[in-house]
C-alpha cells in the first residue's frame, strides 16, 4: 500500500527543502517515489536545478518531481463542469480563472494527488504544500465538501436530473449537460475518496515543519491543533534553521538564545511528536548536495517514514446514561471552543476554524448534556431526548 506523507508550515520555514529530503532519502531507498508540489509558488525546479513542465517528470532513479498546475488539471479533467459553472455565474465572472472560491487551486491540486495514489505506482507520495493558511482551508473535508457542492450545484444531484427539462423556466438558469453532470459526480467521488485517504493513519502522515522563533512557534500550534480538530494524523515536527552554538560572532549571541527558548517551547509543547532538529546551514539549500546535506545530517534513520497513530480518531464511546463523543484538540483554549447541534450534525467550533460532524443514525433522538475539554481531549456527552 503507497503512503502519502504531507509537509506543511507558515511560509518560508523550509517546507519544500525538508519535502525534497524526505523524498531523496525515500529513492535512497529503493522506494518509487513521487515529489509533489501544490505550492502555487513552485520551486522544486529551483531545488533540483532543472526546468520541469506540467507533467510528471523523472529526475533520479526511483524519483519523479511534479509541479501540479490546477489550471491545467481542471482544464484536463473537469472541463465540461467548469464551462458550466462559469454559465451559472453569469458573463464576465469566470470562475474556471480560479482564486474565486478560497482553495480551489488547492482542491484540484490535491485531488491530481488522490488520482496519482490510486493509479500512480508510487510506494511514497511526498507532498510540498502551500503555506499553512491556504492549505488548512483546505483540509476542512468534509466540510468543505458540501459547502462546494451547496454553492456550486444548490439544486443537488438528483434534483438536477429530474428538473432538466423544466429548469429553463422554473431556475431560469441553464441545467448541468450530461457531461457536466458526470464532471460533477467525478469530482464528488474524488473528493469522498480524497478525504479518506488523508484521514487513512495507514496510508497519510501529516508533518509540520516550524523554526524557533515566536511567531512560528504560535503558527504551528495553531496548525496542529486544527489539523487535529480536523482529525488528522500529524507525527512528525521539523524544527529548522537552528543556529549553530560555536560561531565566533557575538551578533548572534542573543539569536541564539532566543532560538534555544523557543526551541525549549516546542519540545514541550510537542512532546508527543518525533522531532528532528535541522541546522541553519551556510548557504541556500539549493542543488542535489545540498539537499543531501538534511538526508546525511538528520534523516539518518530509515524511521522518518514510519508512522506513528499519536492521537486517536474520533471515538463514540456508550455509556450508561447514554453516549460519549471524543474529539482530540490539543492545546486548545477552553474559551475558544464550543459546540452546538445542527440538524444530524454535531459542529465544534476553536477558534476560526469550526467543523461539522455527522452524528450516527443511533443518536439522531439524542441530545447534548454536557461537555467537557481535558488533557487535550473534548467529550460530549449524549443523552437521550424527551
Ligand atoms: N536549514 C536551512 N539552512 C539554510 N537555508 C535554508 C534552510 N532551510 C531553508 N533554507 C532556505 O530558505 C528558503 C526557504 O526554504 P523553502 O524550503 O523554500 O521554504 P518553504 O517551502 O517553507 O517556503 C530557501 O531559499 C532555502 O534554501
Ligand atoms: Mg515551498
Amino acid at each position: 500500500m503507497g503512503r502519502i506523507f504531507v509537509f506543511t508550515g507558515k511560509g518560508g520555514v523550509g517546507k519544500s527543502s525538508v519535502a525534497a529530503a524526505h523524498a531523496v532519502k525515500s529513492a535512497q531507498m529503493g522506494k518509487r517515489t513521487l515529489l509533489v508540489s501544490t505550492d502555487m509558488a513552485h520551486n522544486l525546479g529551483d531545488i533540483f536545478e532543472k526546468q520541469l513542465g506540467r507533467e510528471i517528470e523523472n529526475v533520479l532513479p526511483n524519483l519523479d518531481l511534479y509541479e501540479i498546475d490546477p489550471s491545467y488539471v481542471c482544464e484536463n479533467d473537469y472541463r465540461e463542469m467548469m464551462h458550466y459553472v462559469d454559465q451559472l455565474m453569469g458573463s464576465g465572472q469566470q470562475l474556471s480563472d480560479m482564486g474565486m472560491i478560497p482553495g480551489t487551486e488547492e482542491l484540484f491540486c490535491l485531488l491530481r494527488i488522490a488520482d496519482l495514489y490510486q493509479t500512480g505506482g508510487y510506494e511514497r507520495i511526498i507532498v510540498d504544500c502551500a503555506p499553512t493558511g491556504e492549505t488548512l482551508s483546505l483540509l476542512k473535508f468534509p466540510e468543505l465538501l458540501s459547502w462546494y457542492m451547496e454553492k456550486l450545484f444548490p439544486i443537488g444531484k438528483v434534483g438536477v436530473r429530474v428538473l432538466s427539462p423544466i429548469s429553463k423556466t422554473v431556475f431560469k438558469t441553464e441545467m448541468p449537460n450530461r457531461q457536466a453532470m458526470n464532471d460533477i459526480e467525478k469530482m464528488y467521488q474524488k473528493l469522498i475518496e480524497l478525504q479518506e485517504l488523508l484521514k487513512d493513519r495507514d496510508i497519510c502522515s501529516i508533518r509540520i515543519v516550524t523554526t524557533p522563533e515566536k511567531m512560528v512557534v504560535e503558527e504551528t500550534k495553531r496548525n496542529y491543533m486544527y489539523l487535529n480538530l480536523y482529525d488528522f494524523n500529524v507525527d512528525g515536527l521539523y524544527i529548522n534553521r537552528i543556529l549553530p552554538k560555536d560561531i565566533a560572532n557575538t551578533f548572534f549571541d542573543q539569536w541564539i538564545e532566543i532560538q534555544h527558548n523557543y526551541l525549549h517551547i516546542l519540545k514541550d509543547t510537542f512532546s508527543v511528536l518525533p522531532i528532528y532538529e535541522i541546522p541553519w546551514y551556510d548557504e541556500e539549500l539549493k542543488g542535489l548536495s545540498n539537499i543531501k546535506r538534511i538526508v546525511e545530517d538528520v534523516l539518518t534513520g530509515e524511521d522518518v517514514f514510519e508512522t506513528k497513530v499519536l492521537s486517536q480518531r474520533d471515538t463514540f464511546l456508550q455509556t450508561e446514561e447514554g453516549y460519549e463523543l471524543l474529539v482530540a484538540i490539543p492545546g486548545a483554549d477552553k474559551a475558544d471552543l464550543d459546540l452546538y447541534r445542527a440538524a444530524t450534525d454535531i459542529v465544534i467550533k476553536a477558534g476560526n476554524f469550526k467543523r461539522n460532524i455527522p452524528l450516527p443514525n443511533v443518536l439522531r433522538s439524542y441530545e447534548v448534556a454536557g461537555a467537557k475539554y481535558e488533557d487535550d481531549v473534548l467529550r460530549i456527552r449524549f443523552e437521550k431526548g424527551e
